[in-house]
This record gives C-alpha cells, structure tokens and sequence, in this order.
C-alpha cells in the first residue's frame, strides 16, 4: 500500500502577518535547517535524533520485538517507569493507537500498560501498591539519565513488591532498564543486578528520544507495529530533508511560520485534536517545544486543548480573550471506525437533520466551524493533516514535530536541545532534603524559610 504524507496548512494564517506573506521568516528557516544538518549549531552534540529513524538496527528491533513478545506473555501488567521523554512520546502514541477503553477491556493476552514515576505522590503510590498485590507484573525503568528522582522513587518501591511476591530470581526476568550505555545509578544497578537493558545513545535528548528504545520499546509491549511507526519517521524524514526546498518542506515551513507569528505578537500557541486519542500527543508536544525553546526569556508557551470538550470551558478565551494565540490543529481525515447517527420517529431531541450522517461528519463540521469562528475572531490557523491514525502516519508526525523544533529554536536563536532551567527545583528539593553534597545550599535555603 502507497502511504501519502501528512500535510500542513499555514493559509489561514498568513493575514496575522504584515502583507500576508511570510516574508524572509522562509530564508530564516532554511538557513536554520542547514546550521541543524551541518552540525554547527548550539547544542550540536545532541543531534542523534535526526538519523534514529533510518539507523535504527535489524537487530535492535527484533530484540526489542522480542522482549516485548515475552514481558506480553509473562505479565499482566507492565509498568513504565519514566518521566518527561522518558515517558511522554510512548504514552502518546499508545493512547492514540489504542481502543479508547482498552484499560477495561485488557485480557491475559492483552496485558494493560501503566504509566508510572511522574509523581511524587504518596497517595498514588500507595494505590499503585495495593493495585498490585497478587497481580504478577513486569517493570521497563527508562531514565537517561538514572539518577530522576520521581522515576528512581517508583522504582525502587515497585522493584521491592516485585521480588517480595515473586522472588528476586523471577523478578529478574519481568525487569528491563533503558538507560545511558555506561553512566548513571540506573546503569550501576542494572548491570550488578544482571538486568536486561536497552541504550539510550549519548547524543539524542531525552524529548527527542521517542524513536529509540524509550519509546519503540514500550509501543511493542502494547501490541503495535514498531517497523510501521519507523517506516513513517524515515518517510518524514526524507520529505523534511536538507535537499528539500521550503515550498516543500513541511517542518521548515512550521518552524517559518510559528516564528514569524510570535515576532508579530502571537506569544502562546495551542495544539487542538477532536480526538480524545491524540491528548498525550499535545502532552509530548508540549514537552517537546516548552523545554526546546523557553529559555533566555524568549520562546511561545506551548499550550493545548481537546475540542470539541474545551470548547465548552476554554472556548471562550480563544475566541475573545486577549489577542496573542495562534492554533495549530491536528486533524485526522479518515476515523478507523464508522458510526451512522440514527434515525427517530418522534424527533423529540430535534436531532433528525443529522441521521444517516456519520459522527465524523458532525465532528468535522465543528472542526470547520470552529476555524472559520476562530479565524474572525483574530486567531491564525494552521493545520496538519493525518491521513488515518495509524502507527505510520504517527511515526510521520513525531518526525515532523521534531525536526520543526530543531529549527525553529535555531530560528529563534536559543539552544533547542539542553534544558537548565529544569535543574533549579531539583536543586532546591535537595537542599531541603538534605541530600550529602548540598550542605551549603542546605544552609543558604534554610535562612529563607
Ligand atoms: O527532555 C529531557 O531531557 C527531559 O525531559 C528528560 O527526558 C526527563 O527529565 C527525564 O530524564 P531522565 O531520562 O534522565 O530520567
């Protein structure tokens, strides 16, 4: 079967701009796309990213497939364990290749998948253990670092109840760890207790690491097609290459007209699905472009909302609230199942205009609906277009939100793939729990409570 690619729209955009037209915000981009090809920019030791797609192994996918096959035949439940990108780009392509109610539907066949270290949350952590008593489960800890607190903290709780109920022989067998290849706690552990493990290499970034092990891994493990999700990255990234031209590079021309929005005023720009599905795919966009990009003061604050849900809560603010948002909204052509709206004698709802319609057709109606409303209202639209969701068509988004953040932070002229604002909380929390090596700044926090 011939797959197309996904498309973006940025018409509708255009008239934010001064003369319509985005202007040399094309050259910029294209400029931008040669300084992440040739390597010379800020933050050039994390570019692994951009070849992980056609450099993945033979080999390294049929291990992977294989662990999966044989955590799905030994658990009923699996735990990943990670937080950030560590985590949210495998969420995010589960979430939306599954069965909206999957997780009430899961069999012995089918075990449920579970996300877990994002918190630091003792309730949820209690339930978590009790949710798990007598239930045999499995662990993937994925840290690149392997020293996050909130990841290592689940962790090791939930590695205790596993050799506590299983024994730490058959413990083993249900534990696999992603980490760095030599470095870091995760690593130490892994190795002295005898772990499988799977690499995160030293220049790709935990955000842009959803195509390796930390995110192919887990999407196996739920049942989907990993060759399918990479044939779709490596489409994307031959169509968004360095020998292709602006008019026909798409992650050029979102990072194009993303800047040229924000150098005209539009500071927040929200990621919009009418598909509950794609949530996490705005959770791992979120992460991807605020941690790329908001640094030295500068940089769009990434939002999101889900119509047509939000419409009903956050609607009127898009529509009337201060002018400074633009709209990126992912839309899917085709839904992978069919609902016919039905037909009443009584019509006592009012409803009857739409039977014999299909939902979608509804669905996409508010979507045009809604740009057209948003559009009057002074909010620029742009649009990207999924032929079907399926893992091939994600693989193609991921690629392409990934290499549009590459440039656009080139584009905006910060470094897009460090993150040292992160380290100021974790800094602080050490301090305050006294951790051996921050006694000074134990001291110094101490006096400001
Ligand atoms: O993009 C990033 O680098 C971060 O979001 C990390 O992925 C996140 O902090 C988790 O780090 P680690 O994988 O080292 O536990």
């Amino acid at each position: 079967m011939i797959m197309t690619n996904i498309t973006l729209s940025i018409d509708k955009a255009l008239g934010a701009l001064p003369n319509a037209t985005i202007g040399n915000y094309a050259e910029k981009a294209s400029q931008a796309l040669q300084v992440l090809h040739n390597g010379t920019g800020k933050g050039n030791e994390f570019l692994g990213w951009l070849n992980l797609p056609s450099d993945i192994s033979e080999q390294e996918m049929t291990a992977m497939e294989k662990t999966a096959e044989r955590l799905r035949k030994q658990c009923e439940i699996i735990f990943v364990i990670g937080i950030g990108g560590s985590y949210l780009g495998a969420k995010a392509i589960i979430e939306a290749l599954s069965d909206s109610f999957s997780w009430l539907k899961h069999t012995k066949d089918d075990p449920i998948i579970v996300f877990a270290g994002q918190n630091i949350s003792e309730d949820y952590l209690f339930e978590l253990q009790n949710l798990l008593k007598n239930k045999k489960f499995g662990i993937v800890c994925i840290s690149k670092s392997g020293t996050t607190t909130e990841p290592a903290l689940a962790f090791r709780l939930l590695k205790k109840q596993l050799e506590d109920q299983q024994g730490k022989a058959a413990g083993k067998d249900l534990i696999v760890c992603i980490t760095d290849k030599s470095r870091g706690a995760l690593r130490t552990l892994a190795t002295q207790e005898g772990y499988e493990t799977y690499v995160i290499a030293d220049d790709v970034g935990g955000r842009f690491s959803v195509l390796s092990p930390v995110g192919l891994l887990p999407i196996a493990i739920a049942g989907f097609d990993i060759r399918a999700l990479i044939q779709g990255a490596v489409a994307m990234q031959k169509a968004c290459a360095l020998d292709v031209p602006f008019e026909k590079n798409i992650a050029a021309q979102y990072a194009a007209i993303r800047n040229a929005l924000y150098q005209n005023g539009k500071k927040i720009e929200i990621l919009v699905n009418f598909h509950p599905k794609l949530h996490f795919i705005a959770e791992w966009w979120k992460q991807l472009y605020g941690e790329s990009e908001g640094k030295d003061h500068k940089g769009i604050f990434p939002a999101a909302v889900d119509f047509t849900t939000d419409l009903h809560s956050m609607g009127q603010w898009i529509q009337d609230g201060e002018r400074t948002i633009f709209e990126t909204v992912i839309s899917v052509a085709e839904p992978n199942n069919t609902v016919i709206f039905p037909k009443t004698d009584d019509n006592l709802d009012n409803l009857n205009f739409l039977a014999g319609k299909r939902v979608d057709t509804i669905n996409k109606m508010a979507e045009l609906g809604t740009m057209i409303a948003h559009i009057d209202g002074g909010v620029p639209n742009l649009k990207i277009e999924l032929p079907k969701l399926n893992e091939f068509y994600l693989g193609e988004l991921i690629y392409f939100f990934e290499k549009a953040c590459g440039i656009s932070g080139y584009m905006l002229g910060v470094n897009p793939f460090d993150q040292p604002g992160v380290e100021d909380y974790k800094n602080n929390m050490f301090a305050l729990l006294e951790k051996p090596g921050y006694e000074e700044a134990t001291k110094a926090i101490k006096k400001r409570l």
